[in-house]
């Protein structure tokens, strides 16, 4: 069993004598299955060569931040970008100032402000160095930015000296990356999911809807983060409260969905379409109030709305993408049809209008994937969007593994 298995782990080398354990960690994290981006700081190859890391992790090491090869396409926000974890080992007393500081003038602390991963940090330094109140100030600046510090532990230092400032062994080192990646099926992993209606305007006061609630969307939300995921929820206009841990965009129309999705989901390893988003819009939108006038009828062009999640499942580099399908008949041939011509990994149909879907607190889902389905017969929202989770979970990982086979 491989438990960090296509793991993205960034491994920050610093200047400290602890920095040959570095190779150490490294192999131990690839033995798990992980894939390991090592980044020095300038300084740290007087502790250990490059070429070790490289030959040991498959990856060209990266020390400086102004390297032409990877600086044309913006390397150090891809590489930023593409971490799961930070993993700083050793972390120098320089290091940690500089990371409280929020400075970054080496390629290192400049990809610690540039990420949104999770930093874990193993100080390495002098024990006098450790107990300094400085560092001390930096240590807990950095911890109550929910940095965690792995050690240091207390002992025989290379100085000579005895005291708190050795590196944790590698072992230990490793068996906390594990634990971090074993907290939640989906922890470290990036969700994006599209929740509630959209309204597309008339007018300054008036607007085309539907009856989306939102609901199934915020549960699902909830259920990511009790899996560990990190989750941005792109909400439609409902009057639904956050779920804890989750980070809520706001938006009206389809358009502004569509916007709002795409400066999230580049970097997402799921992207899960469960909006009603409107399918067309008003051609125009008055820019005053609609007069009522003396004709019994009124004309409303509409046009076509981008469709999110197509647009999403045919990025070149796309997330894992699971679409819902609501239909008031031939469920299972529709949603079919819907995985297919829309490229889907997953596709979750219910039935609606028969007291079911929509503004109802209970529901049930067909959930068909390329080869596969399962019915989750009807039960509350919030249980379905945990058998959902768990279903994506499962084909995530599947696919996942058959496209890293190690
Ligand atoms: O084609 P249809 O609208 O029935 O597909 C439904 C699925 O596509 C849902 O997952 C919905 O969130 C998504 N969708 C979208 N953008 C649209 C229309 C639908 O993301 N403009």
């Amino acid at each position: 069993m491989q438990p960090l298995r296509g793991r993205r782990i960034l491994l920050g080398i610093t200047a400290g004598i602890a920095a040959y354990k570095a190779a150490e960690l490294a192999r131990l994290l690839i033995k798990d299955g992980a894939q390991v981006r090592v980044v020095m700081t300038p300084s740290a190859g007087e502790f250990i060569g490059p070429l070790t890391l490289q030959a040991i992790t498959g990856e060209v090491v990266r020390d400086s931040l102004f390297d032409p090869a990877h600086e044309a396409a913006m390397g150090h926000i891809e590489l930023a970008r593409w971490a799961e974890l930070v993993l700083v080992a050793p972390a120098t007393a320089d290091f940690l100032a500089n990371a409280a500081a929020g400075a970054a003038h080496d390629l290192l602390t400049t990809l610690c402000l540039a990420s949104t991963a999770p930093l874990l940090a193993a100080p390495a330094m002098n024990q006098a160095m450790w107990r300094h109140p400085a560092t001390r100030a930096n240590a807990q600046t950095l911890q109550a930015r929910g940095v965690e510090l792995l050690g240091p532990d207390d002992g025989e230092q290379a100085c000579g000296d005895s005291g708190p400032g050795r590196m944790l062994e590698p072992a230990a080192i490793h068996a906390r990356v594990r634990e971090f990646f074993a907290d939640g099926r989906l922890t470290g992993r990036r969700v994006v999911l599209t929740a509630g209606p959209t309204r597309e305007a008339l007018d300054p006061v008036r607007f085309l809807g539907n009856r989306s609630s939102g609901k199934m969307g915020f549960a699902i939300a909830e259920a990511l983060v009790a899996q560990g995921a990190d989750v941005t929820l792109v909400a439609g206009p409902v009057a639904l409260a956050t779920p804890a841990g989750v980070r809520r965009i706001d938006v009206d129309s389809a358009q502004d969905m569509h916007a709002a999705v795409f400066a999230a989901v580049r970097d997402a390893d799921i992207f899960i379409a469960c909006a009603a988003v409107a399918d067309y819009r008003p051609a125009t939108v008055a820019a005053q109030k609609l007069k009522k006038g003396d004709s019994e009828t009124l004309r409303v062009d509409l046009v076509r709305n981008p469709d999110i999640l197509s647009d999403v499942a045919a990025l070149a580099q796309r997330p894992f993408c699971v679409g819902f399908a609501a239909e008031t008949h031939d469920v299972a041939a529709y949603a079919e049809g819907k995985l297919r011509a829309k490229g889907l990994d997953m596709i979750a149909a219910n039935q609606v209008g028969v007291s079911q879907g929509f503004e109802a607190d209970d529901n049930a889902l067909l959930v068909i994937w390329p080869g596969g389905s399962v019915a989750l017969p009807s039960q509350s929202k919030r249980q379905l969007a945990s058998g959902l989770v768990e279903l994506i979970v499962e084909r995530f990982d599947a696919q996942t593994a058959a496209e890293d086979p190690r």
